[in-house]
């Protein structure tokens, strides 16, 4: 049985994410900064086979610890992550380091931690939660969060070189449903769906399911997987 790590294990996407791990057999520890309530409620959901525990990835010495008590790691998975909108002229100092950081510091933290155990791992594999707006430009005042996911694209491209066996990928997902876009007129899921091939958000267990797909691909590493309904190319 694998053990896989997903940060923000209880957002909406890191829930998808877990219930794939577990669906396939594997045992799960899902972090979460501030959500316990919902990480009480995946642990009622999924049962033995997933832990969790608070984690807050831009403290070093929480990351530190945690790894010390895990005998083993076969697979990380780096979701955590802030988004925020503003135009890049009034755009705080304190908003771009909390999003670097969060986006770009803490997936290093965590890595480095995960590494030694990845390395003892027969299948060690790592999947960083980019986006398309690393790749194409966001959807208007997201500068700062694009520049981040373009930096988690070239820190997974690099890593993958550096630590190879481990295999280190990463996707990059259009806009995800989610229960703050159920509103069909809001103006960013129409703009997506406007634009995207399928007409339509991306789902989050679509997402999971290309992450679990990388999991176990041993044929891939250094790639960013883009799942997006076809919005780069609609
Ligand atoms: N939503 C989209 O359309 C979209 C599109 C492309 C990529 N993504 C990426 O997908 C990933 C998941 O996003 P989501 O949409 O599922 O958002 P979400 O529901 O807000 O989940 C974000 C997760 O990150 C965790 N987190 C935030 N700050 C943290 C910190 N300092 N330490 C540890 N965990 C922290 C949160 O934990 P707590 O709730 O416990 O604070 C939460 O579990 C992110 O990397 C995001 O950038 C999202």
């Amino acid at each position: 049985m694998r053990t896989v790590l997903v940060t923000g294990g209880t957002g909406n996407l890191g829930k998808a994410i877990c219930r794939s791990f577990i669906q396939q057999g594997d045992s799960v520890i899902a972090t979460y900064a501030h959500n316990r309530e919902g990480a009480l409620a995946l642990k009622d959901e999924l049962g033995e086979r997933l832990s969790i525990v608070k984690l807050d990835i831009l403290k070093e010495e929480s990351i530190i610890e945690l790894f010390s008590t895990l005998g083993k790691l076969d697979v990380l998975v780096n979701n955590s992550g802030l988004f925020t909108v503003s135009d890049q002229q009034s755009l705080e100092v304190s908003d771009w380091t909390r999003v670097f950081d969060t986006n770009v510091k803490g997936l290093f933290l965590v890595t480095r931690s995960a590494l030694p155990l990845l390395k003892q791992s027969a299948s060690g594999s790592i999947i960083n939660i980019a986006s398309i707006n690393a790749i194409h430009p966001g959807f208007g005042q997201t500068a700062h969060y694009d520049a981040s996911k373009g930096a988690v694209v070239a820190y997974t491209k690099s890593l993958a070189a550096e630590v190879a066996p481990i295999r280190v990928n990463a996707v990059a997902p259009g806009l995800l449903d989610a229960p703050y876009l159920s509103d069909k007129d809001n103006p960013i899921r129409t703009m997506f769906e406007n634009r995207a091939l399928l007409k339509r958000m991306v789902k989050v267990e679509e997402v999971a399911s290309c992450v679990s797909f990388l999991s176990e691909a041993r044929a891939i590493t250094g790639e960013v997987v883009v799942v997006d309904c076809g919005y780069l190319v609609g």
